[in-house]
């Protein structure tokens, strides 16, 4: 018999829009400007994500698929798991090399997938809940603050794919870290994927594709302001670029206008006069060194128990746990 997800809702449209106004606010009258990513998924947002992905310039998926397809058993072995609960799950779909093989083994009692974006969320939640018939629960939230509410029983694998944690600044990162760490029980698992320095020319493609798909990806932001925010911004009028911090090791997205112009935000009664050539910070993605990873996680009390890399050497998924 197939249950259907249950659904929770911790972040409701009106909490969305709050912390909309608020990140906005605070990113487009600042000095520098920028914009935190959670905004770019919205429903198309999220399409066109699932777009990146398949991409010939964004081998981020394939590799980590890659890994999942090789070593699933390792992991699902190491970790003895017998539930998943999967942050930023998007569409779950590398995910079912892994909830494939925990069914195999007969481990596999429950899934909780918590995003942000309801459409895609709750898509991934039925078809999940039909293909294995086990318990699924669907968290409409942010995997900042609400972890706490979602822990529960069992032996958890807690899966953060596709290098979404580099998506976060270093002191954001630790302390993301730091909840995951909290809320983990005992005898639960993180897996965490994570892209790894390379040829700057490699990473710069994979974030400025030539079907200009990225670029969509990017620009789609201020669309999603228009729409919710009453904002009047051209998104013809912003370029998209991608650029390799080399000090920092992270690409920056950046959105730069093409001329000097001002905005209006009519929600948050706001003027934002952009000069010709100023760029919006929207998204930076940080890649790795295994050890200075090994390291982040050590100080904030998970061992990094297993690593794996995709034959190339691209990428790497970390199996860790709550140290003792
Ligand atoms: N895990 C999938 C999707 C990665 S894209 C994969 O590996 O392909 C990042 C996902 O995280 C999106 O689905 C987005 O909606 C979600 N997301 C981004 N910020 C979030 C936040 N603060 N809280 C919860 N979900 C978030
Ligand atoms: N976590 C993904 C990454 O860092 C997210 C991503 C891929 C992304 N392409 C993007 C974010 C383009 C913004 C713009 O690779």
């Amino acid at each position: 018999m197939v249950r259907p997800p249950v659904v929770d809702v911790f972040v409701t449209p009106a909490d969305r829009e709050a912390a909309m106004r608020e990140d906005v606010r605070r990113g487009l009258t600042a000095r520098s400007k920028s914009l935190p990513p959670v905004w770019f998924y919205d429903e198309r947002g999220s399409l066109l994500f699932d777009e990146i992905t398949r991409l010939p310039e964004y081998y981020l998926t394939r590799s980590e698929r890659a890994i999942l397809g090789r070593h699933s058993e390792d992991i699902a072995a190491a970790s003895s798991a017998d539930g998943l609960v999967e942050l930023g799950s998007g569409t779950s779909e590398k995910t079912r090399l892994l909830l494939d093989t925990m069914a195999a083994r007969g481990d596999l009692r429950r899934i909780v997938l918590l995003d942000i974006s309801e459409e895609v969320l709750a898509e991934a939640a039925s078809r999940l809940s039909t293909d294995y018939g086990v318990e699924v629960r669907a968290v409409v939230g942010d995997f900042r603050t609400d972890l706490p509410k979602i822990s529960g029983g069992g032996r958890q694998l807690w899966a953060f794919l596709g290098s979404t944690v580099g998506n976060f600044p270093p002191t954001e990162r630790r302390r993301l870290f730091s909840e995951f760490r909290a809320s983990m029980g005992p005898e639960d698992h993180l897996l965490l994927g994570t892209d790894l320095v390379k040829d700057p020319d490699r990473l710069v493609a994979a974030y400025d594709d030539s079907a200009g798909v990225t670029a969509a990806f990017n620009r789609n932001v201020l669309v999603v302001l228009n729409r919710e925010l009453g904002a009047d911004f051209d998104p013809d009028g912003f370029e998209h670029r991608a650029v390799w911090n080399a000090e920092h090791r992270w690409i920056e997205m950046r959105l730069r206008s093409l001329s000097a112009h001002t905005v209006h935000i009519a929600e948050l009664e706001l003027d934002v006069a952009f000069r010709d050539g100023e760029e919006i910070l929207t998204e930076i993605s940080a890649k790795f060194e295994p050890e200075g990873l090994r390291h982040e996680l050590e100080s904030v009390g998970l061992a990094s128990a297993v690593t794996w890399k995709d034959p190339a050497g691209d990428f790497m998924l970390t199996l860790a746990r709550a140290a003792a």
